[in-house]
């Protein structure tokens, strides 16, 4: 079939995201997008997998000829499990969000959440990390996701503060290698500054907060919820309400993520921008 002066097979190679709950997933959308503008012959779907289903699920999906997945809440660390062999950003963030068949049929795992972070913030927002100080909140599988981009672009210094404050100082000892980063409580935030807050607890999904002192951030200070939604989250208020230079939520992440998912399997960068305005009310 020719369409539009590209020459379609038809028979379009087969992706998808499984996740629980993936109603309201944007990826195929997204997805949609890049395929329509970089003329590449893809569908691709949003599957309800649960974490009992997930193996039979995806060993299913590649059976009948699918070609890479995206893996949601909750199933990034069982998508590390099943990876054949992992990316070295994947292995130390411990999640994989990404699926990659390779020729010879076995199947790399992949994390491209970090990466879609700082595409976001550096390239998106114009933020420079380099020197920064920088907060990150929450010390689950979003955090380990981003830890390692983050300290490769060499900020001066970053905490992880966490409720459960063992997991901040165990998290920070996993990354203390590659750059100046420490675990505490929420307590101990009080008195500091810092240029970046990075919201990455599950918190903004029941709209909560985790408790923040007054005068956090720094003048011109930058505040970024990994989370998104239609309407502002409880942290992009936050951010709002402390006089933040900007306070984005996590929509750029989302695009920026599928777009690095998007050229690992298909070897073509789509253009982000019009993607995310696609999406702004
Ligand atoms: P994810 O994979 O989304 O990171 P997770 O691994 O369950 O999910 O981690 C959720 C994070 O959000 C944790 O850091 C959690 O704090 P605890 O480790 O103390 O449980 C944090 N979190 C969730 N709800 C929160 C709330 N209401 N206030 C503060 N932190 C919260």
């Amino acid at each position: 079939m020719v369409e539009g002066g590209i020459v379609k097979n038809s028979n379009p190679d087969q992706y998808a995201v499984f996740g629980s709950p993936i109603k309201h997933s944007k990826s195929p959308g997204i997805h949609k997008q890049f395929a329509i503008q970089t003329g590449q012959n893809l569908v691709y779907t949003a599957q309800e997998v649960s974490a009992e289903d997930f193996p039979n699920a995806v060993d299913g999906f590649f059976a009948k000829g699918g070609k890479g997945l995206n893996c949601t809440v909750p199933l990034k660390e069982l998508a590390w499990q099943y990876a054949d062999f992992r990316s070295e950003r994947a292995e130390r963030s411990r999640a994989v969000n990404t699926l990659i068949l390779q020729d010879d049929g076995s199947i790399l795992g992949e994390n491209t959440d970090g990466i879609g972070l700082v595409t976001d913030l550096v390239a998106n927002q114009g933020v420079s990390l380099k020197d920064s100080s920088i907060l990150i909140l929450g010390a689950g599988g979003a955090s380990r996701g981003i830890i390692g981009p983050i300290l490769s672009l060499l900020p001066d210094n970053v905490v992880i503060a966490n409720r459960t404050v063992i997991k901040a100082i165990n998290l920070a000892e996993e990354f203390i290698g590659l750059g100046s980063i420490k675990g505490c409580g929420f307590d101990a935030l009080a008195g500091q500054k810092f240029s970046l807050v990075l919201n990455a607890t599950s918190a903004s999904l029941t709209n909560q907060l985790p408790p923040l002192p007054e005068g956090l951030l720094a003048e011109n200070g930058v505040c970024y919820d990994l989370a998104y939604g239609d309407e502002p989250t409880a942290f992009v208020r936050w951010g709002q309400a402390n006089h933040a230079e900007k306070s984005l939520d996590g929509l750029g992440m989302l695009v920026e993520q599928a777009a690095e998912a998007f050229y690992l399997w298909r070897g073509v960068r789509p253009d982000t921008l019009p993607v995310i305005n696609s999406f702004k009310t």
